[in-house]
C-alpha cells in the first residue's frame, strides 16, 4: 500500500483496524517481566490504545506512524500534550513515556531514534503488501540488535476471503522471514474477525539472534 492509501483512510476515518480495547494477545503474552523498563518499538502504530497500555506498565514506547491525523488523535484522546519537534524526515511528538515519529517508518535510522530492547508488531507487517515485507524487515533489523525481544501478531485466512489489507501471513512465511535471524515461537492462536469473516489470529514471540 502506498502512503496515500493510508493517509486517505485516516482522512475518511475508515480505520476498521483500530481497536477500542487493549489487544488480548498483547495483555496475555507481552513478556513484561523479562523486559522491565525496556524501550519498545511500535512500527505503524496508528493511534492504538496498546501504546498507552505499554507506557502505563513502565515501558518507554516509540511509535512510527505516517498519518498526522492518527498521531494527533492518539495524544488528544489520551489527554496528553506532547512536545513537537522536526527531526530529519519526521515530525516527532514526545511526552513522558511515549514518543511518536510521524513519517515513513522505512526511513527510520539508528542515528535518528537509537536502538530498542523490544518490538510490538500488531497489524504492521500484515498491513503491507508482500513486496514491501523485505524493506519493512530491513528497517526493523537496523533498529533491533541481538537480544531484542518481539511480539508479532498476524492473521491467516484462505486466499481471496477478504480484500487486503490485512494480508494473510502463514506460519511458514513467518518461519522463513524471521527464522534466519531470530528464534521464533508460536505462542497462541485464536479465531478473529477480519472484515466480517472468520480468520485465524496468531501471536509469535521472537528474539533476535543475529
Ligand atoms: C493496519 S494499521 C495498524 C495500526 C496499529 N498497529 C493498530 O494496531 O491499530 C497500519 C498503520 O500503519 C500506518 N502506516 C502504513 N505505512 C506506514 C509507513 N511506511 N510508515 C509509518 N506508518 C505507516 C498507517 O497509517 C496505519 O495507521
Amino acid at each position: 500500500m502506498n502512503p496515500e492509501f493510508w493517509q486517505a483512510k485516516w482522512r475518511a476515518n475508515e480505520i476498521g483496524f483500530h481497536q477500542n480495547e487493549i489487544h488480548p494477545l498483547l495483555s496475555a503474552h507481552w513478556p513484561a517481566n523479562a523486559l522491565a523498563n525496556a524501550r519498545v518499538l511500535v512500527p505503524l502504530c496508528g493511534k492504538s490504545h496498546d501504546l498507552v497500555w505499554l507506557q502505563e506498565r513502565g515501558f518507554s514506547v516509540v511509535g512510527f506512524e505516517l498519518s498526522e491525523i492518527a498521531v494527533a488523535a492518539l495524544f488528544a484522546e489520551n489527554a496528553l500534550s506532547p512536545q513537537v519537534t522536526i527531526l530529519e524526515y519526521f515530525k516527532c511528538y514526545a511526552t513522558a513515556g511515549i514518543t511518536i515519529y510521524c513519517g515513513d517508518f522505512f526511513s527510520a535510522t539508528l542515528d535518528l531514534c537509537g536502538t530498542f530492547d523490544a518490538i510490538y508488531d500488531r497489524a504492521a507487517l500484515i498491513a503491507l503488501e508482500p513486496a514491501q515485507r523485505d524493506v519493512y524487515l530491513a528497517a526493523v533489523r537496523r533498529l533491533c540488535p541481538v537480544g531484542t525481544r518481539g511480539l508479532l501478531i498476524t492473521v491467516e485466512y484462505p486466499e481471496g476471503l477478504v480484500l487486503p489489507p490485512p494480508f494473510s501471513l502463514t506460519s511458514t512465511e513467518v518461519a522463513k522471514r524471521y527464522g534466519e535471524w531470530c528464534k521464533v515461537t508460536l505462542l497462541a492462536q485464536r479465531e478473529s474477525d477480519v472484515k466480517g469473516k472468520s480468520a485465524l489470529e496468531k501471536a509469535y514471540d521472537f528474539v533476535v539472534e543475529s
